[in-house]
């Protein structure tokens, strides 16, 4: 139910947000093009994180012209080591749109936005409070925790039934205006004050209008659903050198995990495989390499959100030519310097670094 002191959220928030707001490189802009690229960037990433790559991402591809114009291999090295690229490629996918369908003008309405590559609810709310004005939510998971907190919600916010709540709420607390501010407000708030563990409490500016706070269960909301053990993957790669020096790298088809990076050649391994078997047969299968693995150099650990994998690498000869690579897949050799000019996964770097004749730092 709603109650008065939930009509006062809005302005103590907005009250609060000008003493306390974070100083962020993208607060000092209302051009859509920058609120579009900090917030795809901010998607699953922390903000110290984004910060270095929003400034080099805008110096290189200053507005949506330019990056529809870029190579896609490009926007990915400016994505490298950030994680998740379909956001990259889907953000470049989407500035050609801008481009072509709207003229260069990035659209002010819901329905546009919501059809551009990778432009969820999440990411046009933004765009449009924050660079327009608009009345719109902008839900991230922070938001998800202060409001289920607020309204002392205690579904799991994984579940459909606190979702849906969640979302009406939060769409109907927002104000008319300052809208933008009042949706970083929130972040803010979830960030440094309603955090997931040992909330602040005490420095919180809506604690008397907090449900869970009055009914002392704050720590135990956002219940989720008892999340599945993640599982764990095998895989392994051929190191393969020719007379140069150079290493045979492989670059991934466009759209799957990691796609349009380079990475070692090799593939996961099947249950029962032993690794250098395993070896052997994906690189017969996906590169029509004949390879004669050596012995395993090392093996390296490396999570990603929905699993984790060990990777076993092996130097590797290749008999007989290396085929013309055709199709999706490319093949290239390539010297040290011109590794660092590629876009590399988090995985390759820590392969590239622990190789013994590869130990200078990549940049
Ligand atoms: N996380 C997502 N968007 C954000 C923003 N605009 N400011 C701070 N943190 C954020």
């Amino acid at each position: 139910m709603p109650s008065n002191r939930d009509t006062e959220i809005p302005r103590l928030l907005l009250d609060w947000y000008k003493k306390n707001k974070r100083d962020l490189p993208w607060r000092k802009t209302r051009d859509p093009y920058r609120t579009w690229v900090a917030e795809v960037l901010l998607q699953q990433t922390r903000v110290d994180t984004v910060i270095p790559y929003y400034e080099r991402f805008l110096k290189r591809f200053p507005d949506v012209r330019a990056l529809a114009r870029a190579r896609v291999d490009d926007v990915l090295k400016a994505w490298e080591g950030l994680g998740y690229y379909s956001r990259a490629r889907q953000l470049h996918e989407a500035a050609g749109v801008v481009v072509k369908k709207f003229g260069g003008t990035i659209p002010e309405e819901m329905e546009d936005l919501r059809k551009l590559p990778g432009v969820g609810a999440y990411t046009a709310g933004a765009i449009l409070s924050i660079a327009f004005g608009r009345r719109f939510a902008a839900v991230d998971g922070n938001v998800i925790r202060v409001i289920a907190r607020l309204f002392a919600i205690e579904d799991p916010v994984d579940g459909s039934t606190a979702k849906n709540r969640i979302g009406a709420i939060a769409e109907r607390l927002v104000p008319a205006s300052e809208p933008g501010h009042y949706n970083q407000a929130l972040m803010d708030l979830g960030s440094g004050i309603c955090t997931p563990r040992s909330p602040a409490c005490p420095a919180c500016p809506l604690a008397a209008a907090c449900r869970a706070r009055k009914k002392g269960n704050q720590e135990s909301i956002p219940a989720k659903k008892k999340a599945a053990a993640v599982p764990h993957r095998e895989a392994a790669v051929a190191v393969i050198r020719n007379d140069r020096g150079e290493i045979l790298l492989v670059k991934r088809p466009g759209r799957g995990l990691l796609g349009g990076l380079w990475s070692f050649p090799g593939g996961f391994l099947k249950e029962g495989d032993a690794p250098s078997a395993g070896l052997r047969r994906s690189l017969r299968e996906e590169l029509a390499l004949k390879a004669i693995p050596g012995r395993e150099m090392f093996s390296v650990e490396h999570g990603y959100s929905h699993f984790s994998v060990t990777v076993h690498v092996f130097p590797c000869r290749i008999r007989g030519a290396i085929p013309d690579s055709g199709g999706d897949v490319q093949l290239r050799w390539v010297g040290i310097t011109g590794i660092s000019r590629l876009a590399v996964s988090r995985l390759e770097k820590k392969i590239l670094k622990a190789l013994p004749s590869c130990k200078k730092p990549l940049p």
